[in-house]
């Protein structure tokens, strides 16, 4: 799919990373090789598109990120789009600049491909935090600027703060288990050609006890010959500007999910799915 107004090609399935290398500000290296060897697989099988943050870990996902980068071919290397946030507490200009210096010292790279706004943060003027991504994007260190979990007034008042360049992905979570972002973030995104990152896709887990309350979803599985997670991804992509980043340790779901990249689902499929889950209280 094509990223925002970029005109970049990505993975209509990307990589998440979080709680690979530890939880929120706390690093966990216990098993730093398996998160490398999953992160790589996913970058060699096609998931190019990146997830991380520097609150992940508190900064050592990003470094695992690295790891996994360095271990790979040059020419599968150039392909990766490396996608970070700055921490909600991090969004005065100094914390900014500060902020992303980190990121590209632990991945290791030259420039960041898209840097996020992790959460809007009321109490720092936007376009304090506006002017220092203009200015990290004209100094070569990011290319692209996103923002994450910000209601489309916030995304209009981000853009308004900048001139130069435009927002180019909203990062909100969404899955058949929180159909929040159809009301507003969806349509808003698809107006205004800014692509919806999708967060915690397969509702952290959560999937089997949607799918163990609706049959017809089931049987949709069983006639498509796809697995639930496939399903809701596949759900997901079909919406339009929706680029997913499920987070999965094992190589098997890894496959699996990016497999899910290639299914598609026809408009009466669609349908029934929404209606299933209206029938389940998930609305947009
Ligand atoms: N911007 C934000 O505020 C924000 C918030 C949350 C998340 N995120 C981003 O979004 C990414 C994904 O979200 P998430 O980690 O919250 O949740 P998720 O991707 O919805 O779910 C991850 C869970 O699903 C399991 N899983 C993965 N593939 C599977 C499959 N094919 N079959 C069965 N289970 C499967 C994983 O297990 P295994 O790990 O054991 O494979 C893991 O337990 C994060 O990693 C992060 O990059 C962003």
């Amino acid at each position: 799919m094509k990223f925002g107004k970029t005109g970049e090609s990505v993975p209509i399935i990307g990589y998440g990373t979080w709680r690979l290398g530890g939880g929120w500000w706390r690093p966990d290296r216990s098993k730093d090789l398996d998160a490398i060897e999953a992160i790589s697989h996913a970058i060699e099988e096609g998931s190019t598109f990146v997830d991380t943050a520097e609150a992940y870990g508190g900064g050592h996902t990003e470094e695992l990120v690295g790891r996994a980068l360095e271990s790979l071919e040059a020419s599968i290397r150039g392909k990766v789009f490396i996608a970070t946030k700055v921490d909600k507490e991090h969004l005065t200009p100094d914390q900014v600049m500060r902020s992303c210096e980190g990121s590209l010292r632990r991945l290791g790279v030259r420039q960041i491909d898209l840097l996020q706004i992790h959460w809007p943060n009321p109490n720092i003027p936007i376009s304090d935090t506006m002017k220092a991504f203009e200015q990290l994007v004209d100094s070569g260190k990011v290319r692209y600027v996103g923002v994450s979990n910000f209601t489309s007034k916030q995304v209009e008042a981000a853009q308004s703060e900048m001139r130069k360049y435009e927002v180019q992905s909203n990062q909100v979570s969404y899955s058949m288990a929180n159909r929040s972002p159809e009301a507003d973030v969806l349509p808003y995104c698809k107006r205004n050609g800014l692509t919806v990152i999708a967060y915690s896709p397969l509702a952290r887990g959560e999937l089997p006890a949607v799918f163990n309350s609706l049959p017809v979803l089931e049987q949709l599985c069983r006639r498509k010959a796809v697995t639930a997670s496939q399903l809701a991804l596949c759900w997901l992509s079909a919406k339009g500007n929706v680029l997913s980043i499920p987070k999965a340790a094992t190589l098997e779901h890894i496959d699996e999910n990016i497999a899910a990249g290639d299914l598609e689902l026809n408009h009466d499929e669609i349908e029934l799915i929404d209606r299933a889950l209206s029938q389940k209280g998930s609305n947009p």
